[in-house]
């Protein structure tokens, strides 16, 4: 009988502390996350060296939590999988130096998880029937691309933005219009009072790139020119507006690359218009998935579920692995024997 695999995942990269455990890449036992957004809310964004106080003094209560809830004991991982990269480098670390010990004090493996895997992996925990090849639309915080998920640590980026991340462009708009951090929910929750009415010019490129910072400016410019511009019809067009380019550049990708599944993956894959409009492409014979709206953040549940198929595909680390906060997306693959 196959052993089951047991991954303690752990996520620090930037205002989570989370540790979860999964079963076999796909069966969460446990996955606590403390959220620090109540303190970075006093500042309207996230304080680096105040996330990396707070998780240093989250860690080991969320472990322990992560333990019991799961039911097991320490000793009965096999797998220990942090967060190495992208994120806030103090932040990693915390996450990171909590995992060497642990792989040390109970000789177990260490396997570093790509955060941006990790997002990609949020699928295949609320879809037992999702396999790769697909086509990942990633909208994060700090990135936003296009991927041809070709196996479950093969990747090959299609597209990217060339400025701004389409998190930041919702954040930075919020902010700027004065409904505070996380801007994102903000505008969502706002948008669904209002109408798109509002034209927002778009930026257009014949590869798979995109571009947000200039509709961030326009939506910007609208609000200072006219500060009586109705806010939730202004959070609606803007909101119509990037989907638009992301919808144009999935359905290009799907052509491209003749693969007609399609999964989004990022912490605004939660917004409910871009979700509505990706499932509204379906009757074109494109199979779309996205994570439960809490895994579309950050959770170390989706970092388990990557950490576990890095492990299976034979990755190992050792324990001089480093935070790299501008670590990119690469594919893992075993060398031959
Ligand atoms: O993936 P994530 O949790 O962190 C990174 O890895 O970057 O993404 C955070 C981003 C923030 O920009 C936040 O405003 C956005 O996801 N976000 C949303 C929604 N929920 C979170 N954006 C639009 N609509 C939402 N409902």
């Amino acid at each position: 009988m196959k052993k089951n695999i047991i991954t303690l995942g752990i996520e620090s990269s930037c205002d989570e502390t989370s540790v979860a455990i999964v079963k076999n890449g796909r069966e969460v036992l446990s996955n606590v996350i403390n959220t620090q957004i109540p303190i970075h809310t006093l500042y309207g964004g996230v304080v680096p060296e105040i996330a990396s106080r707070n998780h240093i003094e989250n860690i080991t209560a969320v472990a322990e939590e992560a333990i019991k809830k799961a039911g097991i004991k320490f000793e009965d991982i096999d797998v220990i999988a942090p967060t190495y990269g992208p994120g806030l480098v103090g932040a990693l670390l915390v996450g990171l130096s909590y995992a060497k010990a642990l792989s040390f004090a109970l000789d177990k493996p260490l396997v570093g998880v790509n955060h941006l895997e990790g997002h990609i992996a949020a699928n295949y925990i609320t879809y037992e029937e999702l396999k790769p090849p697909f086509i990942c639309m990633m909208m994060s915080g700090g990135n936003t691309q296009i991927v041809h998920v070709k196996d479950y640590t093969e990747f090959e980026v299609l597209g990217r933005t060339v400025d701004d991340a389409i998190g930041e462009a919702f954040d930075k708009t919020a902010r700027v219009i004065g409904l505070g951090y996380p801007g994102g929910p903000k505008i969502d929750e706002l948008a669904q009072e209002g109408e798109p009415t509002i034209d927002i010019p778009k930026t257009h490129f014949d590869n798979l790139d995109f571009s947000f910072s200039g509709i961030k400016t326009a939506v910007i410019n609208l609000h200072h020119k006219n500060p009586q511009i109705n806010k939730a019809d202004l959070c609606k067009s803007f909101e119509k507006t990037v989907t638009e380019i992301l919808v144009d550049n999935v359905l290009k990708a799907v052509e491209q690359t003749g693969v007609t599944t399609v999964a989004l993956a990022g912490g605004v894959s939660a917004n409910s218009y871009i979700r509505k409009a990706f499932l509204d492409i379906q009757p074109k014979g494109i199979r779309v998935y996205m994570p439960d709206r809490k895994l579309c953040t950050d959770n170390a549940a989706m970092i388990a579920a990557a950490g576990y198929y890095n492990y299976m595909a034979g990755k190992r680390d050792e324990l001089d692995l480093n935070a790299l906060p501008d670590l990119k997306l690469t594919s893992f693959k075993k060398e031959e024997e």
